[in-house]
């Protein structure tokens, strides 16, 4: 279709006064918020553009979810909300992953920085590296070393401390006599040493600490990761974890959040093991110990073994039950079985022998069944624990026990309060409470009457009164915590906090509350609409027309910029201003494609906004029901000149309100040109009007 140059897209359809083309899309506050990502950019796109084609998103994601086919797509239980039946989608010909439920997701970068907490930069290596993609990485700037965020710095400081312990247990003359001994004397081999990266802290009140000072290390992250602390108020650091033996934690994906650090010594005095404190990369309640070496085995054997200590998750490893993790002598927490739920639905509790502490730690298996796991339970023979009882049995053997003693929980609960009702017959009325109580959290129903009906048999009670007493349980704590499980997942949420502190994303989000305020809604829905145009169709074309050299292609993209650069027009929304402002440096591309380009943009926000535009896919072509999403030309042309002049309307609305309000107030020497600038608005309203009142079907 060729269009006739003056008839609209050289002319400026709101006649506005200032129509200079505006230089400054770079300039205010929005590109201040832009900027610190931009300063993590330093991957260019070429190469980012090659790590997501090698990333197969799937095998990304299986990293930490455990994915089932459906169809093209594969589903799982997203990771990033606390749910039951999975809706977090991949889609591997997309490349992209998205949570239906609560809206997270992105390509494989994206979902590494929110499962992480990687910033892009990170997550871009990570992949790079998985995949075996060459980068080049640009030098820090100080200004940018500064910048770069606490949790990096702290992770960099952990990694170089487990690397120096490693070291000292392996090379040097008391790592090897004191810690590597100690391990040899119980029994860990060499490749579990390698495994779980144990290591050995020198029994000196500051050597971490002098090493680490050395090679640039701060003094402040020492402290703030907690391997050091500071002795006195003149400040000399101490090892935390000095003549101890080091066990590790490692997050998912493999960054070392803590240690644990066991004494050599059987001194009663001090604690048996020292484990780094909580802080901003270490939440004791949301790690699980030996996970990150065990995540595949759990979904290979869709099981995960449940023990109390480092030493029983590395003998159990070590005797080739690997699907096995700590919860390091806390309590089970819903955090923790969340992390575990993501890998599989089946659970098995190891216990030692000692019945004390099986009655103490029933109540946390409630909170397993509430989760919707099934939960078995095995009892190790008196007197062993799984380290010793791995140790002293081949693999085979440990097997094989397995199979024949693990016991479903509920029966297990059963027959240990039924043992101790025999005794003493007041304690009847104590057991249907308390069995009663694990059945009513089960949430499947099917399930939680199959174990009714079990229970009933075996006490010889009532069924009646077991199912009563199960509903009337089940009422109360509905009433009682609206939303039992989501509330350790509210790890993000803000609290009051100074502008300073916001992350990028809370000012962003803080930004756009605004312009919302200010009644910029609408506007913004309408600038969204175009930048789906840029994103899906920026570099095709939709129409042709003359220019004094002759016939020139005109692109989605180059329609959309000069229109808004016409009439002296930016678009309000920061992320949706970028998208303009990036078309704008690409719009003489050759065979742009402009999908693939946003997607894989080294800003967070703009490939992240992207891929959900991306996915409303449908949403463009819906808004004109009757024609089919055909992308040849004149489809184009109509769909993005009628939504081009949507948004034209919406500014020229907004302005008309504006002037009427002025013409109220005018003085004599305003009112003139007010009443002009009154006049062109309404006529621009009533030519908006007439092509908005063309339809775009039928075409
Ligand atoms: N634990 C701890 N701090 C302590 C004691 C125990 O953090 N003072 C944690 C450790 O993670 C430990 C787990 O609780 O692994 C279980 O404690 P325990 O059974 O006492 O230790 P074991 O793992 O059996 O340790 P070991 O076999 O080395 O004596
Ligand atoms: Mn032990």
């Amino acid at each position: 279709m060729i269009f006739p140059l003056t008839t609209y897209f050289k002319k400026s359809i709101l006649f506005k006064k200032n129509t200079t083309a505006h230089s400054s899309y770079r300039n205010g506050r929005f590109f201040v918020i832009l900027a610190s990502i931009l300063l993590s950019g330093m991957i260019d796109q070429l190469t980012i553009e090659k790590i997501l084609d090698a990333a197969n998103i799937v095998d990304v994601v299986s990293e930490f979810v455990t994915l089932r086919r459906r169809g093209v797509n594969y589903v799982g239980l997203c990771p990033f909300h606390n749910e039951k039946t999975p809706s977090f989608y991949v889609s591997p010909s997309k490349g992209i992953c998205k949570c239906f439920s609560c809206g997270k997701g992105g390509n494989a970068i994206h979902f590494l920085m929110e499962h992480e907490q990687m910033s892009f930069q990170d997550a871009a290596e990570w992949l790079a590296n998985k995949y075996g993609i060459p980068f080049r990485k640009r030098e820090l700037t100080d200004s940018e070393k500064a910048l770069q965020n606490e949790r990096e710095s702290m992770f960099i400081t952990n990694q170089f401390a487990l690397d120096f312990f490693k070291d000292t247990l392996l090379n040097t003359d008391k790592g090897r006599a004191i810690g590597l001994a100690y391990f040899r004397k119980r029994g860990f081999r060499d490749d579990i040493l390698d495994k779980f990266f144990l290591g050995y802290c020198p029994d000196e009140p500051d050597a971490l600490a002098r090493t680490a000072l050395a090679k640039g290390y701060t003094k402040e992250n020492l402290i703030k990761t907690g391997l050091c602390y500071a002795k006195d108020d003149n400040g000399a650091l101490r090892d935390r974890f000095r003549g101890r033996v080091i066990f590790p934690v490692h997050s998912l994906s493999g960054k070392v959040v803590a240690f644990g650090g066991r004494i050599m010594t059987a001194d009663a005095k001090v604690a048996k093991y020292v484990n780094s404190p909580e802080s901003v990369i270490y939440s004791k309640s949301r790690e699980l110990y030996g996970l990150y070496q065990a995540k595949q085995a759990i979904v290979r054997k869709d099981r995960c073994f449940l023990v109390e200590g480092y030493a029983d998750v590395i003998s159990m490893f070590q005797s080739g039950v690997e699907n096995v993790v700590a919860s390091s002598g806390t309590s089970l927490t819903p955090g923790q079985i969340r992390l575990i739920h993501r890998f599989t639905n089946n659970i098995t509790v190891l216990y030692d022998g000692d019945k004390a502490g099986i009655k103490a730690s029933l109540r946390g298996i409630d909170m397993l069944l509430a989760e919707g796991m099934n939960v078995k339970v095995l009892l190790l023979p008196d007197g062993e624990d799984p380290d010793s009882f791995a140790q002293s049995r081949s693999a085979t053997q440990f097997q094989q026990y397995i199979d024949s003693h693990q016991v479903d929980f509920i029966r297990f609960k059963l027959n240990l309060l039924m043992e101790e009702a025999a005794n003493d017959p007041h304690s009847r009325s104590e057991l249907i409470k308390n069995i009663s109580q694990s059945i009513s959290v089960i949430p499947d129903p099917i399930l939680r009457s199959e174990y009714l009906k079990e229970c009933w048999q075996m006490i010889g009670v009532d069924q009646p009164l077991l199912i009563n007493d199960v509903n009337k349980r089940q009422i109360e704590q509905a009433k009682s915590i609206p939303q039992s499980s989501s509330k350790e997942d509210n790890t993000d949420t803000v609290e009051e906090k100074s502008d300073k502190e916001l992350t990028p994303k809370e000012k962003l989000s803080q930004e756009v509350r605004k312009l919302k305020q200010q009644g910029l809604g609408p506007m913004m829905n309408k600038e969204r609409l175009l930048s789906q145009l840029i994103v899906r169709y920026g570099g095709k074309v939709m129409c042709t027309m003359q220019t004094d050299e002759g016939e020139q292609n005109i692109t989605v993209g180059q329609f959309i910029v000069q229109s808004l650069l016409n009439d002296g027009l930016e678009f309000r929304h920061p992320v949706y201003k970028r998208f303009v402002e990036i078309m704008s440096e690409h719009l003489y591309d050759e065979d742009f494609n402009s999908e693939r380009f946003f997607i894989s943009y080294p800003e967070e926000f703009v490939s992240l906004t992207a891929t959900s535009l991306m996915e409303e896919r449908y949403q463009l072509s819906s808004l004109y029901k009757d024609s089919l999403p055909t992308k040849d030309e004149a489809y184009l042309f109509k769909l993005t000149r009628h939504i081009m002049a949507d948004y034209q309307m919406e500014v020229v609305r907004l302005e008309i309100k504006a002037v009427e309000k002025e013409l109220q107030e005018a003085t004599t020497e305003t009112l003139t040109s007010l009443q002009t600038r009154y006049q062109q608005l309404l006529s621009a309203r009533s030519e908006l009007s007439r092509i908005l009142g063309e339809r775009v079907v039928n075409l």
